[in-house]
C-alpha cells in the first residue's frame, strides 16, 4: 500500500486529496496544527482506521515536524503534498482595486502593506514546505519513486503578472516553485521527483465562494495529474488539469 504525507490535512483541498488517496487505498498520514479540532479527519478516522493516521504538526514548528519524524520510525513516504498554505487575510481572486463599500480590498500601496503578514506568509508558504520536505527526506527515499508535490498558485506565475496586490502570496508561491526547482536537483540524486502544481482557483476557506472549482475537482484534478507523474516531470510547474503553467 502506498503512503502519502500530506500538510494541513483537516480542511480545504489538503482535506479533499486526504479523501481521494484514502477512497484509492492509499494509506494516508494527515498533518494538522490541531488534532483536537479536526473533526473531518476524526471521522474519517473512524470510516478507515488504520489506512489513516493524524499528526500534529505545524510546518513553521520544527519541534513538531521532528516529534512527526521520530514516530513515523523510518516509515517510507512515497508521496509528499507541501499543502499547508497562507494568504494575505483579504480573499484574494478578486483585483487589487476591486473595493467593498469604497474600501480596496487588498490595496496595493507598498506603503500601507502589512509586512508583519507577509512575513508570515513567506514563512508558511516557502520556509515551512522546505523544513517539511528535508525532514522527510529520509522516508521519501526509502520509496521507490518518491514524489514531492509543492502546492503551488497560477498567481506563481512571473510572466502572468502585470497586476498590483496580493504582494504577499504571489511573492510567497514564486519562491515555492524556485524552492521546488533548485530543491528538486537535491532531491532528484536520491530519485525523488519534485514538481509544483496548482489546484485552480478553489471554492475553500481561501479561495472564498466564487471560485471556479469545488473541491472535488480540484483534488480529483491534483489526483490524476500525481498519478500520471514520472521522473521525466520533474521540475514541472503544473495545473490541475494536467496542463502545463508558464513561469
Ligand atoms: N483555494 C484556492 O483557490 C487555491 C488556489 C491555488 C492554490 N491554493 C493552495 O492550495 C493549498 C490549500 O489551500 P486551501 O484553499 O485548502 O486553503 P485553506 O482552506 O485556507 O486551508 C489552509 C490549510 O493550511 C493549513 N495551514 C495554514 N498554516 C499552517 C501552518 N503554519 N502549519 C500547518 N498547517 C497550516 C490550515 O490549517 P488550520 O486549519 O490550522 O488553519 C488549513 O489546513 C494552499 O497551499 C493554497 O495556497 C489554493
Amino acid at each position: 500500500m502506498a503512503t502519502l504525507l500530506i500538510t494541513g490535512g483537516n480542511r480545504g483541498i489538503g482535506l479533499g486529496l486526504v479523501k481521494v488517496y484514502l477512497e484509492n487505498g492509499w494509506n494516508v498520514l494527515a498533518t494538522c496544527r490541531d488534532p483536537e479540532t479536526a473533526s473531518d479527519l476524526t471521522a474519517l478516522k473512524k470510516q478507515y482506521g488504520n489506512s489513516l493516521s493524524i499528526f500534529g504538526m505545524d510546518v513553521n514548528n520544527q519541534k513538531q515536524i521532528d516529534a512527526t519524524v521520530t514516530s513515523l520510525d523510518g516509515t517510507p513516504i512515497d508521496l509528499l503534498i507541501n499543502n499547508a498554505g497562507a494568504v494575505e487575510m483579504a480573499k484574494y481572486g478578486s483585483g487589487a482595486y476591486e473595493k467593498i463599500n469604497g474600501v480596496p480590498i487588498d490595496d496595493p500601496d507598498l506603503r500601507k502593506y502589512d509586512y508583519q503578514e507577509w512575513e508570515h506568509v513567506l514563512r508558511t508558504n516557502v520556509l515551512g514546505p522546505a523544513r517539511v520536505t528535508g525532514s522527510f527526506v529520509e522516508n521519501l527515499k526509502k520509496s521507490d519513486h518518491g514524489i514531492v508535490v509543492m502546492m503551488t498558485s497560477g498567481l506563481a506565475s512571473v510572466s502572468n503578472t502585470w497586476q498590483a496586490g496580493r504582494y504577499a502570496y504571489r511573492t510567497s508561491k514564486a519562491a515555492l516553485n524556485m524552492l521546488m526547482r533548485s530543491a528538486g536537483e537535491w532531491l532528484e540524486s536520491f530519485g525523488i521527483t519534485a514538481v509544483a502544481i496548482s489546484p485552480g482557483w478553489t471554492r475553500t476557506d481561501m479561495g472564498g465562494p466564487n471560485a471556479s472549482n469545488s473541491i472535488e475537482q480540484a483534488t480529483v484534478g491534483v489526483y490524476q495529474v500525481i498519478t500520471e507523474i514520472s521522473p521525466k516531470d520533474a521540475g514541472k510547474f503544473l495545473n490541475f488539469d494536467g496542463t502545463t503553467l508558464p513561469w
